[in-house]
């Protein structure tokens, strides 16, 4: 990858050279000392020590942090690992045990096509590939999840840009195009920046900067490496970058969730359909959900006559629109409608339950999906 000089102000007012070079190595100085440790990582002194890191640990946990927190996924990564210590380990499992680990992680078509991935590269003899065209090819990877592989899992130069990159880059060359329309602008700087010798420290550098000091609110510029180099902090005002287009609202949906009980505690439940939004995922029966203002949110709705009654309402937002779901609860005995079972309070948390549906059986019955493990990890979305 090329490397091209820029000229720029300093931060102290002198007309100053960084090369992309210089902005790299410092970079890559202050990570030796602030990286974050985190368990699908090696450390740059192991990394400088001849070590390198486990492109299945990489891949997966890449995969995991595509619309997910690192707080989130560091238990969840745990788990899996543990369960399915490499690919053909987690080729050889159900793919509704994949499915259950990942309950609660959300963007579930992540989870199946990890198993596609998975199963594909069993098949290939347990090796992953190490250029970002042949990763592309797989399930469930595209541009920056190829990129993000590439660098870490196999130190090859690849230009890793994500939320964290984009908002480091849009300072450091105060860029005034809105995010959305800035994105080759700023892929292009990367590609400059990306250094011929350590380019997975670098991209993992860049992300720690990115989530430690270089926040989107208050970043911490008096403690950043690059604030010499960064004409967003010589502007006086870096949360200023990047620049973005007012949000348009969600809009919403609604529907209700139908939440029977046995008198052993036991809750009925059933699978969506394999496609779509949380395909292949376990529900309790709900309506549709429709952005109709009088659409069927009453008990009316429900999936079969009983003792319904209003249980409370809950709120989710997905990618593309917010939910509200009314609850409605009833005591219900006798045996699971076609297409239904029963789960026990024991069990439910073994279900491979969205939170969305998890909020639903908490406002009907209180503590009933609580259980001690990572899956109350807290997300944006899901
Ligand atoms: N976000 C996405 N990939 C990441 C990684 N490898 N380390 C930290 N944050 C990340």
């Amino acid at each position: 990858m090329a490397s091209a000089d820029q000229t720029r102000k300093t931060a102290s007012g002198d007309s100053g050279k960084a090369t992309s070079g210089d902005i790299a190595s410092r970079l890559l100085d202050w990570y030796d000392v602030h990286h974050r440790e985190l368990p699908w990582r090696i450390t740059p002194r192991e990394h400088a020590r001849g070590a390198r890191p486990d492109p299945y640990r990489i891949w997966l946990s890449e995969v995991m942090l595509q619309q997910t927190t690192v707080e989130a996924v560091k238990a969840y990564f745990k788990v899996f690992v543990e369960k399915w210590p490499d690919v053909e380990a987690l080729a050889a499992a159900p793919t509704e045990d994949v499915m259950k680990a990942w309950a609660g992680l959300g963007y579930y078509s992540r989870a199946r096509n990890l198993k596609a991935c998975a199963d594909l590269v069993a098949q290939r003899g347990g090796r992953f590939p190490d250029t970002e065209a042949a990763l592309r090819e797989l399930p469930g990877i595209g541009a920056y999840t190829s990129a993000a592989i590439t660098a870490i899992a196999f130190d090859r130069p690849a230009a890793v840009v994500d939320g964290n990159v984009e908002r480091v880059i849009s300072r450091l060359f105060s860029i005034t195009t809105p995010l959305s329309e800035a994105k080759p602008e700023i892929r292009a700087h990367v590609e400059r920046m990306v250094p011929g010798t350590r380019p997975g420290d670098f991209a993992q550098a860049m992300m720690d900067l990115g989530a430690t000091i270089c926040t989107p609110r208050r970043p911490r510029c008096m403690l950043c490496p690059l604030r010499e180099d960064c004409s967003a902090v010589i502007s006086g005002d870096p949360e200023h970058f990047p620049v973005r287009l007012p949000k348009a609202d969600k809009p919403l949906r609604r529907g209700a969730a139908f939440v029977a009980v046995r008198s052993d505690g036991a809750i009925l439940l059933r699978k969506r359909a394999e496609k779509g939004l949380l395909g292949g995922m376990t529900e309790v029966p709900t309506t549709g959900w429709t952005a109709r203002i009088d659409g069927a949110t009453t008990e009316a709705a429900a999936p079969f006559p009983a003792n319904w009654r209003r249980a409370g309402q809950i709120a989710h937002v997905f990618t593309h629109f917010a939910l509200e779901l009314d609850v409605f609860r009833a005591e219900v005995n006798g045996a699971a409608p076609s297409g239904h079972f029963w789960s026990l309070a024991h069990e439910i948390s073994g279900e491979a339950l969205p939170t969305v549906m998890k909020k639903a059986i908490e406002a009907a019955i209180p503590g009933a999906t609580k259980k001690p493990s990572p899956h109350s990890a807290k997300r944006p979305h899901d």
